[in-house]
């Protein structure tokens, strides 16, 4: 670990402890490193690096052709899924996390595809990095 000297602007520095408190980081340090990932793993994904990622999905299992669908794609994209996780959350609901990882669009395109099958009740693309 490395210790550095950082100017700011008044302004700026009232962010940094907003984010501090909103995000209930410890110090200002660790919001610093905090932006500092996030940018890293923005640009990642932006530029179609080898990255890695967990697909979270609601669905009523009631829905058979939607389950259907769904295990199609996924078996297409196959390269891509480290593991899947099945909850049943209640009578109707499933929470399914599958985790992800390889070339930014291609997670995307998948994410894509399975948010958008008809009856899908939530489903979000958490964008990580490999490290
Ligand atoms: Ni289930």
């Amino acid at each position: 670990m490395k210790r550095f000297g950082v100017s700011i602007e008044d302004h700026l520095l009232e962010e940094v402890d907003s984010l501090v408190k909103k995000n209930q980081l410890p110090n200002r340090s660790q919001a610093i490193r905090f932006l500092i990932r996030k940018n890293l793993v923005r640009d990642k994904w932006e530029g179609n690096k080898e990255v890695s990622g967990c697909i979270v999905l609601v669905y009523d299992h009631h829905k058979r052709d939607l389950l259907n669908k769904s295990v199609d794609i996924q078996h297409k994209y196959q390269n891509l899924v480290l593991s899947t996780q099945h909850v049943h959350l209640d009578h109707n609901n499933c929470l399914e996390t599958i985790t992800l990882k390889g070339k930014a669009k291609e997670l995307r395109d998948l994410s894509d595809k399975l948010i958008a099958l008809k009856g899908m009740k939530h489903g979000e693309l958490v964008m990580s990095t490999i490290g």
